[in-house]
């Protein structure tokens, strides 16, 4: 249960609490994971790992009582580079992930603007967005779109 907060019932809570987070999520993952694009991210990564995390960090976000114990969202993506295009596909797998978990059109409105307030942390648009990166010992993750090459 979250804390709520003017007695009225959380995000976490209306859709169902961890367990339901964790179906989405799991469905969600299934697909990305056998994505030509966004797949090929997620190699070496368990997918087990990856739901539980992304299951957590929603759970709080949506107001539930639950430790997210990963990284900030900046620092686990800063060798990625994901684009607009690439964080808008990859939202529309997650709204279809939500419909077909049956979540209410205006619970999904609300799960998608929480996930798109964080395309800030992680989008990036040129390479100056690397500079923070010691491209001696690092090098940016960056994986061409198949429908394009
Ligand atoms: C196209 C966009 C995205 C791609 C390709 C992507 C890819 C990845 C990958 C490969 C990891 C594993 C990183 C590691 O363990 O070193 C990861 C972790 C994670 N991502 Fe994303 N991500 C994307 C967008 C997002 C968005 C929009 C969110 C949140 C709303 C998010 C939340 C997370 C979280 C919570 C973790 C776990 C961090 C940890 O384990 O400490 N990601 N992502």
């Amino acid at each position: 249960m979250s804390k709520p907060l003017k007695n009225k019932p959380s995000l976490f809570d209306l859709v169902g609490g961890l367990s339901a987070i964790e179906k989405v999520h799991k469905r969600f993952y299934d697909k990305i994971y056998l994505h030509p694009w966004l797949g090929r991210f997620f190699e070496g990564h368990e997918q087990s790992a990856i739901e539980l995390r992304q299951s957590q960090f929603m759970a709080l976000k949506m107001g539930g009582d639950i430790q997210y114990p990963g990284m900030a969202l900046e620092l686990a993506h800063r060798r990625m580079y994901i684009s607009e295009e690439l964080l808008t596909l990859r939202q529309s797998i997650l709204r279809e992930s939500l419909e077909e978990e049956g979540l209410a059109e205006a619970l999904i409105k609300r799960w998608l603007k929480i996930d798109h307030a964080f395309w800030r942390d992680i989008g990036k648009e040129s390479m100056e967005d690397f500079l923070d990166i010691d491209l001696k010992y690092e090098k940016p993750l960056i994986i061409p779109d198949p429908d394009k090459t």
